[in-house]
């Protein structure tokens, strides 16, 4: 296959190409004199033993031994074949590979790119003719400078005008159904798109693809998109990508959007990276291929129910695909609004901080499973734990899953047993180990009923307190019960009982007085509130490095 390819034009790309880039928009790298260094994305690493040289754009790892070039990089990081890493590169690069030694093996589409080209150009040219569809853009509010930069066109009123521009000419009649430009229904033959202004929809290396068309007024269908062709293929196709990278080589985030009239309107303000799909959510071609230009994305969302399905099924096909490296957030606008009519009302730089302070992946399942659903009931947590687990486990192996898995567990206070994380290996129970706490019983509520039921543990010294500033539910009477004990060890459980009549714990201790923890005869009790008590002052930190983050963090969604 790769004889196929001219070896100077694979020269001219990688030549043009940079690979401090092209690692860098996939693994986090830091500058080290000359060069950059990473953790190696082909083996587990804590240390970096990755170098990235830009005078040799080379890479090379010291750990595992990986090696090459952006082609080898790309084969091996984004698990593509040789063809697809010149594709990708060219893409980037705004090479086109040459067609001529090019063969896919598969059919030639050349002239129908070209048939489409040829009706763009024509568009664009009757658009410049036509003061009506000229005054509908302004009204839009498009500027002619961005209607150009998108190749905005027009296609007049008629039912021939395309067939009769090409009749006669029986190959580029063929051509024109082949694209899905003219219709035949019932023995008659049609242009497709009439009295409507055209959106080109190009392929990442910039060929017409379809069109989308927009009626000048209100009436149905508002938008008609080019079928499903040999070129264009909906689940696959991002409106705005080529025009993306036209704009910017090299973009940290995209911004997926729901509509062409979003696209131009937002690169009009100056967001350059935005893309859409065409009238379907995102499916998983789609999503691999905006991973493929940029490690983020974020997902907006018209703030109607449409959206919130439309989000849901985003997320769905997200999860398989977030490799560690990976970012996806939603961000769901305000009801009625769109990007496009948001942009205008607040500007690029309100809009922008939305995108950034966009709702993470993570946070939004975890939202979205808890709808309905009571967490103080131990069966909803269950319910809540069996909804959260399938979505988990299609997300793949790695760090993420790990983490989020941890998130369930320290939500509901309890081991949610998860595949490939270090605590499911072995059943063996520690003492003081989290699986020891009843179920139903968090780790406060757990402490406080050793401590009532043994009140002599609370002259243990190694008891952490840590966590007696936080505003840990349950955290004052634990407290209160700590010192009482340290100070009276030889108190009864009775006297104990006692001191709390008539106040506002009594009805919790005495609850917890009489509960059976279920712990076995010999069980290691003092050990048992040791692990209890520090696993509060681990959630404690963790709240504390929460708040922190979300200070930081000034702007949130409304
Ligand atoms: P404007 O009304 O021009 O601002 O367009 P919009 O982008 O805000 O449109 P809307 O939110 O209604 O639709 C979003 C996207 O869905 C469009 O860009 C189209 O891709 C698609 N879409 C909308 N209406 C239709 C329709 O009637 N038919 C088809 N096939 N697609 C549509
Ligand atoms: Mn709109």
């Amino acid at each position: 296959m790769a004889g196929r390819i001219p070896r100077q034009f694979i020269d001219t790309l990688i030549e043009r190409s940079d690979i401090v880039e092209i690692v860098g928009t996939r693994v986090p790298l830091k500058k080290a004199g000359k060069e950059y260094t990473a953790c190696c994305p082909f083996h587990d690493e804590k240390t970096p033993s990755f170098t990235i040289s830009q005078a040799k754009q080379f890479y090379h790892c010291f750990g595992c031994g990986a090696h090459g070039n952006a082609v080898d990089f790309l084969m091996e990081y984004d698990r593509v074949g040789f063809i697809d890493a010149i594709e990708i590169l060219s893409s980037l690069a705004g090479l086109e590979i040459p067609h001529e030694q090019f063969n896919h093996g598969g059919p030639d589409h050349r002239p129908l790119h070209q048939l489409l080209k040829t009706i763009g150009d024509w568009y664009r040219a009757q658009l410049r003719q036509s003061p009506t569809a000229i005054a509908y853009l302004k009204q839009r509010g498009l500027s002619g400078e961005i209607s150009a930069r998108f190749g905005l066109g027009h296609a007049p009123p008629g039912w021939d005008n395309l067939l009769r521009r090409f009749s006669g000419d029986e190959r580029k009649l063929q051509a024109l159904r082949d694209t899905g430009m003219i219709v035949e229904a019932e023995g008659k033959r049609y242009d497709r798109f009439r009295e409507r202004i055209m959106f080109p929809i190009r392929d990442p290396r910039g060929r017409l693809i379809g069109f989308g068309g927009r009626l000048l007024g209100d009436g149905k269908p508002k938008y008609l998109n080019s079928p499903e062709t040999p070129l264009f293929h909906k689940g696959r196709a991002l409106y705005g990508l080529y025009e993306a990278h036209q704009a910017l080589r090299h973009f940290d985030r995209l911004l997926v959007v729901e509509g062409y009239m979003d696209v131009v309107s937002l690169a009009q303000f100056g967001i350059d990276y935005a893309v859409a799909t065409l009238g379907t959510a995102a499916t998983p071609q789609h999503i691999e291929l905006l991973f493929r230009h940029a490690p983020a994305i974020c997902f907006c969302f018209d703030g109607d129910s449409a959206g919130r399905d439309a989000a849901w099924k985003a997320l769905n096909n997200l999860l398989p695909l977030l490799k560690d490296g990976k970012e996806a957030r939603f961000l769901f606008l305000p009801e009625g609004e769109d990007p496009d009519t948001l942009i205008r009302q607040e500007g690029r730089d309100a809009f922008e901080a939305r995108v950034i302070s966009a709702q993470p992946l993570s946070d939004y399942l975890f939202e979205h499973c808890a709808i309905g659903m009571d967490l103080h009931s131990a069966d909803g947590q269950v319910r809540y734990a069996e909804q959260l687990r399938p979505l988990l486990d299609k997300l793949p192996a790695g760090l993420l899953r790990q983490m989020l898995y941890k998130r369930l567990d320290d939500l509901l206070g309890i081991q949610t047993p998860h595949p490939a994380g270090p605590r499911a290996q072995g059943t063996a129970r520690r003492p003081g180990s989290r699986q020891n706490q009843p179920q139903g019983l968090n780790a406060t509520r757990f402490a406080v009923a050793l401590l009532l039921q043994n009140p002599r543990l609370g002259a243990d010294p190694e008891l952490a307190t840590d966590w007696a500033d936080s505003d840990i539910p349950g955290a004052n009477l634990l407290l209160e019960l700590l010192e009482q004990t340290r100070e009276q060890p030889d108190i009864s459980v009775a006297q104990l009982l006692e001191r709390y009549r008539d106040t506002a714990s009594e009805k919790t201790v005495r609850k917890l007085v009489a509960i059976p923890l279920g712990l076995p005869e010999n069980a290691d009790i003092a050990a048992e509130l040791r692990g209890a008590l520090q696993r509060l002052s681990d959630k404690a930190r963790k709240a504390r490095l929460r708040m922190r983050i979300r200070g930081g963090q000034a702007i949130r969604r409304e």
